[in-house]
């Protein structure tokens, strides 16, 4: 059924505001949350319940949820809202997942409610036909690697796929988002282009009204801000979103289906360095989270997290980002992440309060009831340990797979890539030991700040693991051999 009449839409809002009360006055009494109901709850924002449900809903009750998101998003929408109100945003955020979600699954209803509020919202961003797009049916490449990478970092995003494609044999396409020519210029991208099979460059401009995007602003500080943008231009339904120097030490490729939180989610994120009040002063970021949250219950992934119970300042490090945007409600939060980034809301509010981009990804499924996944483990480190040292130093940081094995490294190969970048030091990292962090506070390493980049941590004997043990001795020396043959094609 399609809504426009003009005449039908205050009775719609009635019925709408009617069928909430009666659908959340249902849910509390029975708490067995039928699909629909629980769509609804995420439309009007009450986070209720996190819990995966996709028990697929009969054609019927898709043409049901999306009148009611409709006539959820046109009395939103009646309403200016302020832009510290993402609370408010998320609620236009889910119905629009909502609709988004109605029409995959059912033919029969109409697209132009959805594009229609998508415009409304998410204006900014151009549609293409290079960008994996849920309700379009083409797929070129289902899993992929999304990288932003200027002439900055291109030594260390090359460094990078060298280990992929030679040491790991890792195929998956690779796109390359920079921000117009003077950021990655015409030669630099053609040698990266050619320099392995399957990658693509892109350039993210093209795919945003920078009035609002405000990316190429940015780059004046780093790079940050492009994050979420490129994750969500890609031709990838799945994808994998990395820094130029997060560096794999297991092979990627099939890891949408070998994580299993990952396939219900469709996300998988990871936890920062747990610290209460970190190197760039103290920032309550809590304090924060629940400001925001206002009167909506967190999730059960954020109420047990240590972010929450023990006060860290950062909850996610977004070195390594999973996605699986066929998911409606994925896919709309990430529009919603990305909208985070844009330039009035990160500099008049989002980032004041947090550090770049990291945390709008999973404030994003928060806030819009999308359940997401976080790898239990919080930032540990690798870098060489020196027998008998109190401590333990290094710029790295490591992360490890669901199973506790070291999964992928943060900081690139080289012992310190900032003083590369400012001295030109181009020695790479003794990378023989390391430091895992647990999933409890009292298993966290203590962090202490340094300079340059560099962490030390206490390196008790009995938490200091070796990469000889790990099996990673090899892997780790060949990636270094290869990126030293990357130094040597590209010096300068
Ligand atoms: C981006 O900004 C720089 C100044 O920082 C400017 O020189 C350049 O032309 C801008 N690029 C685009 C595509 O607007």
């Amino acid at each position: 059924m399609k809504i426009d009449g003009r005449n039908t839409r205050g009775r719609l809002i009635t019925l709408g505001a009617i069928s909430l009360i009666l659908a959340s006055v249902l849910y509390i009494a029975s708490r067995v949350s039928s699909f629909s109901a629980l769509r609804q709850q995420g439309a009007f924002g009450n986070s209720l319940s996190s819990i995966p449900n996709h028990q697929p809903p009969t054609t019927g009750s898709y043409s049901h949820s999306s009148q009611e998101a409709t006539s959820a998003l046109e009395s939103l929408l009646e309403q200016d809202i302020e832009l510290s109100d993402l609370a408010g945003k998320g609620q236009r955020v889910s119905a629009l997942s909502t609709l988004l979600e109605a029409i995959i699954e059912d033919p029969t209803i109409p697209r132009d409610g959805f594009f229609g509020f998508r415009t409304q919202e998410f204006g900014w961003w151009r549609l293409s036909s290079k960008t994996y797009l849920p309700w379009a049916d083409r797929l070129e490449s289902e899993v992929g690697i999304v990288m932003c990478v200027g002439q900055k970092n291109f030594v260390l995003a090359a460094q990078n796929i060298r280990t992929l494609r030679n040491v790991l044999g890792s195929t998956l396409p690779i796109d390359i988002f920079y921000a117009g020519e003077h950021d990655f210029p015409w030669e630099k991208r053609k040698e990266l282009e050619n320099f392995a099979p399957d990658i693509h460059t892109l350039n993210i401009l093209d795919f945003y009204d920078d009035t609002v995007a405000g990316i190429n602003d940015s780059l004046t500080e780093n790079g940050w801000v492009m994050k979420p943008f490129a994750m969500l231009a890609s031709r990838f339904q799945k994808a994998i979103l990395v820094d130029a120097d997060t560096i794999f030490l297991q092979r990627p490729d099939t890891y949408f289906d070998d994580d299993i939180h990952l396939k219900e989610t469709g996300t998988l994120f990871y936890h920062d360095r747990a610290v209460k009040g970190g190197y760039t002063g103290w920032i309550d970021t809590l304090k924060w989270i629940k400001e925001v949250l206002k009167d909506r219950k967190p999730s059960a992934m954020l109420k047990e997290s240590i972010f929450w119970t023990a006060k860290l300042e950062h909850q996610q490090e977004s070195g390594l980002v999973f996605m699986d945007k066929q998911k409606p409600d994925v896919f709309t939060s990430l529009m919603f992440a990305t909208w985070m980034n844009t330039k009035a809301a990160r500099e008049e509010y989002v980032y004041k309060h947090i550090f770049g981009d990291k945390e709008t990804f999973w404030l994003a499924c928060e806030l819009t009831s999308t359940p997401y996944y976080f790898n239990p483990f919080y930032t540990g480190m690798i870098g060489h340990y020196e027998a008998g040292a109190k401590e333990m130093c290094s710029v790295q940081l490591l992360h490890l797979d669901s199973g506790g094995s070291p999964f992928w490294l943060n900081g690139g190969l080289r012992e310190n890539k900032r003083l590369d970048q400012e001295l030109g030091q181009k020695d790479f990292a003794t990378l023989t030991d390391y430091i895992p962090a647990g999933v409890t506070w009292a298993e966290q390493p203590r962090w202490r700040y340094m300079k340059n980049g560099v962490f030390c941590t206490d390196a008790k004997p009995d938490r200091v693991k070796s990469v000889e043990k790990a099996e990673l001795t090899k892997l780790i020396e060949d990636m270094i051999i290869e990126a030293t043959e990357v130094d040597k094609m590209f010096p300068n």
